[in-house]
């Protein structure tokens, strides 16, 4: 399992000052999102991903938030990040972002077969 905020504002001024951020931080999908709050909290899933991984060190984009149609955030680990995951035995994963008061978070677990 794994926990993670992220100060909504902090990341914004990241992403302002250097702009190749968002390639190496969000794939393809995930750059659609508009919403700084989403963006904070696909982040926080990220490294959340990370601790449940016991942070190795791994690319970003490893980890993919999609939104179901109605809404629902649904986790995408791939390379790297999913044969560590592989390694750990982790077969499905399960996420849940939320983002208030200028803060979002994320948590994720990662189930065993
Ligand atoms: C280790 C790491 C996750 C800590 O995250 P952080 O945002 O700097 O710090 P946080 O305040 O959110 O979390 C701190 C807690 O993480 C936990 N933590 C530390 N090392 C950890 C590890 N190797 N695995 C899991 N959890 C860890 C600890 O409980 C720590 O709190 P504590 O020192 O009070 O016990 C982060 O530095 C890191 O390595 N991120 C990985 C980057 C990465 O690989 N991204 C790609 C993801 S696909």
């Amino acid at each position: 399992m794994g926990v993670d905020v992220v100060e909504v504002a902090r990341l914004a001024a990241a992403l302002e000052r250097t702009p190749k951020l968002r390639e190496r931080l969000y794939t393809g999908e995930e750059l659609l999102v508009t919403r700084i709050e989403s963006l904070a909290a696909r982040f926080a899933a990220k490294e959340a991903v990370a601790k449940v991984l016991g942070a190795p060190g791994l690319p970003w984009t490893d980890a993919e938030v999609v939104n179901e149609d109605n809404g629902k955030p649904r986790l995408i680990v791939t390379g790297a990040a999913r044969e560590a995951a592989e390694a750990l035995g982790i077969a499905t994963w399960h996420v849940s972002l939320s983002h208030d008061g200028g803060v979002a978070t994320a948590v994720v677990i990662g189930e065993t077969a």
